[in-house]
């Protein structure tokens, strides 16, 4: 698709339902994000998420799924101790989940645990830039890669995930020029979120996207629908219905 220019459109989804949903309106490729654990557990960083809560997700994904890619997050705390163990969690994911590859946070720190899951034929995704697993280390969610040096060593980053195998990288909230360069500079797909138009694809956390909550509002989220209001709308209405016992009426009984 990169070598065709045509843009690759991904979303993330954590449950069947709405996987298929995803699934049936022609997304390219599915993220099962470790953003489930700030929109469907409520936590309020991705640290907490386990890689059993990961694999829950992403095998009630893979059950609603018929044909876009599904990649799956590798959870903070299961690869970064070492290669072994990177690759242990990769092979459970693979394994309990059917998904079809997994995504990584990090650069060069991460080479050898990628590469060893690589070995293994399992297709990997890196995911430079924001890397929300890091939050404590950068202290804030703002915008990455602002100074010379770390985009600099983001370049590197890139072309050595491309060099050592990845099928992909999603690049998070970096200046939009620098990812257009990264997207020219490595023959994979970059697909960005809060990085602008010129790279090969973008993702964005369906919550977000459909509008689920009115709280979270960065610059590069677009929301297509109002669901927080539409959901609040209809159960508010049902409470009613059913207070004034309009609900159900004589052709919702048997
Ligand atoms: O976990 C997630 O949803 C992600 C996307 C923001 C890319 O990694």
């Amino acid at each position: 698709m990169k070598a065709e220019g045509e843009k690759i459109a991904m979303l993330t989804a954590y449950d069947f339902t709405l996987a298929g949903l995803v699934d049936q309106a022609g997304i390219d490729v599915i993220l099962v994000g470790d953003s489930a654990s700030n929109v469907i557990a409520g936590h309020e960083t991705t640290l907490p998420i386990t890689l059993d809560q990961m694999i829950y997700h992403a095998s009630a994904v893979i059950r609603g799924v018929k044909r876009a890619l599904v990649v799956v997050d590798l959870p903070f705390g299961t690869y970064q101790a070492d290669s072994k163990e990177a690759l242990r969690s990769a092979i459970k994911i693979m394994k309990e989940s059917g998904a079809h590859a997994v995504k990584l946070e990090g650069g060069f720190q991460e080479r050898s645990s990628i590469e060893r899951i690589l070995q293994a034929g399992i297709p990997v995704m890196g995911h430079l830039g924001l890397t929300p697993q890091s939050i404590y280390k950068f202290g804030t969610y703002t915008v990455r890669a602002k100074e010379e040096a770390e985009a600099q060593q983001l370049i590197k980053d890139a072309k050595m995930l491309e060099e050592i195998g990845c099928f992909g990288l999603v690049l998070e909230k970096v200046p939009a020029h620098l990812a257009e360069k990264v997207a020219s500079l490595v023959s994979i797909p970059v697909i960005g979120i809060g990085a602008g138009n010129g790279v090969d694809g973008q993702v964005l956390v369906l919550h977000d996207m459909l509008g689920m909550s009115k709280e979270f509002s960065p610059r590069f989220l677009r929301r297509y629908l109002d669901l927080h209001t539409e959901i609040i709308g209809a159960i508010q209405q049902y409470t009613k219905d059913v207070k004034k016992q309009d609900f159900p009426n004589e052709s919702e009984q048997y």
